[in-house]
């Protein structure tokens, strides 16, 4: 079973999200929650960017004791020293060092030729080397880059003493098949007498970043980035939730496991949900408020009789209480008496739970959210407006 490291962006990469400001306060609250979790690394910042962002990744590597601090910087030298000197006393420091690779991002956005990204590459990882033990290479907008010159940036970053390559899918244009392939292509041909651990770095725009993530983990990454939540850019990144559990669940299939204390997940959730103001989906996998509720009659009396005809991940794994049986117009009997009895009303007859359900049903064809005033006002005789 190989182990997966699990790598979070939600204070860098998780910031850029529009409307999103942390107070240095909330993220020093939230790398802590994300030390409890469980994940290996955390990118606290962007320290050039500002002198907030600087202050949050120093006093963040401060305070962690058992995870690696890492910081965003640019092939810049100025932007490499910001991140030493944000991390002179963290306990386990990594830089991060990107630059751009694809033709389009070349050709207008840095306006350098390959052959000048190459030797940027080579200078500026050399220089992180000289500063840290532990070294990430980004090829920015790598799957728009043409694979020949991403194998060479790759390999120039590993040279110059990159340990984690990182392949991001910087606008979420890949597909599970096609960045599977990428990680075995890259994996196979890069040339090195040391251990290089690749990761996934995956945005959402069509809403594959899951499914991408998890095809490099079977291409062969050995650590995972992403955010809380799925906080980021435009669609945002891959939600790590999403796959810490997928891992958990399908662990016969991936043949991976990783140290996230998935029962701190819905914890970290909240946290990351409040203080970003930017709520979760109801309908959120693994985290949303809808994940482990159940109205139809037929999928209730299912999990009223054992949780797993509809439960593949039970709340407790994940740090909620229980799943929820909310009642509606397509719930049946048995979630209707398992609510009746959860009220007080177990001594309530046969005959009068039959017409008490009955009148349930129109109520809910009329109302939207049955609550247990409601479900109380039937028993009774009375029905609660609208
Ligand atoms: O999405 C991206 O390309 C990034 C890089 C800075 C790694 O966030
Ligand atoms: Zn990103």
């Amino acid at each position: 079973m190989r182990k997966i490291e699990f790598l979070d962006t939600s204070l860098r990469d998780g910031e850029q999200t529009p409307g999103v400001n942390f107070s240095i306060n909330e993220k020093v609250m939230i790398a802590k929650q994300l030390e409890k979790w469980g994940i290996s690394a955390i990118e606290a910042g962007f320290p050039a960017a500002s002198p907030d962002s600087f202050e949050a990744v120093k006093l963040i590597a401060e305070t962690l004791t058992k995870t690696a601090v890492t910081g965003l910087a640019r092939a810049v030298k100025s932007d490499i020293d910001a991140v030493s000197k944000a991390l002179k006393n963290a306990k386990f420091p990594q830089v991060h060092v990107f630059i751009a690779t694809s033709p389009i991002h070349m050709a207008y956005k840095l306006k350098k030729s390959p052959d000048e990204v190459l030797a940027s590459i080579t200078e500026h990882v050399s220089y992180a080397r000289s500063l840290f033990d532990v070294v990430e290479f980004s090829p920015e907008d790598a799957t728009r880059s043409e694979k020949p010159f991403l194998l060479k940036a790759v390999q120039a970053a590993v040279d110059a003493g990159a340990t984690y390559i990182n392949i991001p899918d910087t606008v979420g244009f890949t597909t599970p098949t096609e960045y599977y392939e990428t990680f075995k292509f890259l994996i196979e041909h890069i040339i090195s007498d040391r251990e290089i651990i690749f990761s996934p770095h995956c945005h959402d725009d069509l809403g594959m970043a899951t499914a991408n993530t998890l095809a490099a983990i079977e291409g062969g990454a050995g650590r995972v980035e992403g955010t809380i939540n799925g906080i980021g850019e435009r669609a945002g990144n891959v939600a790590l939730e999403e796959v810490a559990v997928a891992l958990q669940i399908r662990q016969d299939y991936y043949q991976a496991t990783s140290d996230i204390v998935l029962n701190e997940t819905f914890a970290t959730s909240e946290l990351v949900s409040r203080f970003s103001g930017i709520p979760v989906p109801k309908n959120k996998a693994v985290i949303g408020g809808n994940a482990f509720a159940h109205e139809s009659g037929i999928h209730q009396d299912g999990v009223l009789k054992n949780p797993e005809t509809y439960e593949i991940i039970t709340p407790e794994l994940v740090g909620v209480k229980k799943n929820s049986l909310p009642l509606g117009k397509l719930s049946g009997r048995h979630a209707f008496n398992e609510k009746i009895n959860e009220l007080g009303f177990a001594d309530v007859s046969e005959d009068t739970r039959q017409s008490l359900f009955a009148k349930f049903k129109t109520l809910a064809d009329k109302k939207h959210d049955i609550t247990d005033a409601d479900i109380r006002a039937l028993v009774a005789g009375t029905t609660v407006e609208n």
